[in-house]
């Protein structure tokens, strides 16, 4: 057979042979088939070789080693191909380090209102809730707030509107974002007979001017306890055991004399931390009228209530100096909680 002819035939059959093989085995045997020192058939080749014209013996010489060197070359190309991981061949390179994932976790305000409500459970309260966009009923009228009370102010208030017109409820009452969660207070009494033991948590709306501890929108609790005999011995005890739960050591209250519409008498309160007083927010005991209004007796039963500023408490937990930080959604802020 004609040397050149053989080489050339020798060429492609290896070649084709290396790029079908599909995995280190079967590369294998395409190795021992084509460069096998015993039975490979280069070994065909060499025997061509050393039957060639002494002449020709230089050029099919420098010929064969070529061929064999290409030969080797795709061999390896092949193999390195093979044993890298398939997921890099389609592009994913599963070598490199991974993106760490960042976990999610709830905000600060949603922590302390889970504590408090985990709390005020431990007590025998349970969660109510009431909607964020009220009537002037709930948020006013049953809460014996007057009409001429300055609370009631539209600039002290944010009433909605749509298309510059009022926007009003089904009885065509005006509609606000509610003030204060003792709007809840009433819708709970409405519905159910004393004994009655509740929170309720969420967000209130007024437009106060922003500061370092006010804001146009915040979080209040609510309570509301109404049963025969409840005096306010036992609001203070709930609150002093309240405070005592979530700050983890024993504090101290103080009712301050003060006025709602709601309550009669009423109080601010105040607990002692890090050597000073912190305002809690409001309570009292539920004004006859109030209880008048949702259908109860005032002589049968009695009740105290009390609202807390949800973020004030959670800024003197955790050392926050600034109501703002909590809206702002800024990550380097709430992934320290
Ligand atoms: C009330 O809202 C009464 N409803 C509380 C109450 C309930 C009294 C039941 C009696 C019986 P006051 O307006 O003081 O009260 O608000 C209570 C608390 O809400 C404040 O002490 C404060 O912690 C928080 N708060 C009020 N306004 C803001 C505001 N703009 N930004 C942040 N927190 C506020």
């Amino acid at each position: 057979m004609d040397p050149i002819a053989a080489f050339v035939e020798y060429e492609n059959a290896s070649l084709q042979a290396i790029e079908a093989a599909e995995d280190l085995q079967a590369l294998e045997a395409v190795r021992i088939e084509y460069l096998g020192k015993k039975r490979g058939r280069l070994r065909n080749l060499q025997t061509l070789l050393s039957k060639a014209e002494p002449h020709q013996r230089p050029i099919l010489g420098k010929r064969f080693n070529e061929l064999r060197n290409k030969v080797n070359h795709a061999l390896e190309q092949q193999q390195l191909q093979l044993i890298q991981p398939r997921q890099k061949l389609s592009g994913l390179d599963i070598t490199l380090p991974g993106i760490p994932l960042r976990l999610g976790r709830k905000h600060p305000l949603t922590q302390t209102m889970d504590d408090f409500k985990d709390i005020t459970g431990r007590f025998g309260f349970s969660v109510a809730e009431g909607p964020e966009i009220e009537d002037e009923y709930h948020n006013f009228i049953a809460l014996n707030i007057a009409e001429d009370h300055p609370a009631r102010d539209p600039l002290d208030n944010f009433y909605l509107a749509t298309a510059g017109k009022s926007a009003t409820d089904k009885t065509g009452a005006p509609t606000l974002l509610r003030t204060q969660t003792s709007t809840v207070q009433i819708r709970v009494m409405e519905k159910r007979k004393p004994p009655i033991r509740v929170v309720s948590l969420g967000r209130c709306y007024r437009p106060d001017t922003i500061d370092q501890t006010h804001h146009c929108m915040f979080h209040q609790m609510e309570g509301l306890m109404v049963g025969e005999y409840v005096t306010m011995a036992e609001l203070k005890s709930v609150l002093r055991l309240f405070a005592t739960a979530y700050l983890g050591r024993d504090v101290h209250i103080r009712f301050r004399p003060s006025f709602f519409p709601f309550t009669e008498p009423s109080v601010e309160v105040d607990v002692s931390w890090n050597d000073d007083w912190l305002e809690l927010g409001g309570a009292g005991m539920v004004d006859p009228n109030v209880l008048t209004a949702v259908g109860y007796d005032p002589e049968q039963v009695s009740g105290f209530a009390f609202g807390l500023g949800i973020e004030r408490f959670c800024m003197q937990k955790h050392g926050i100096t600034d109501i703002r930080y909590f809206f702002e959604n800024d990550v380097r802020f709430l992934e320290q909680f």
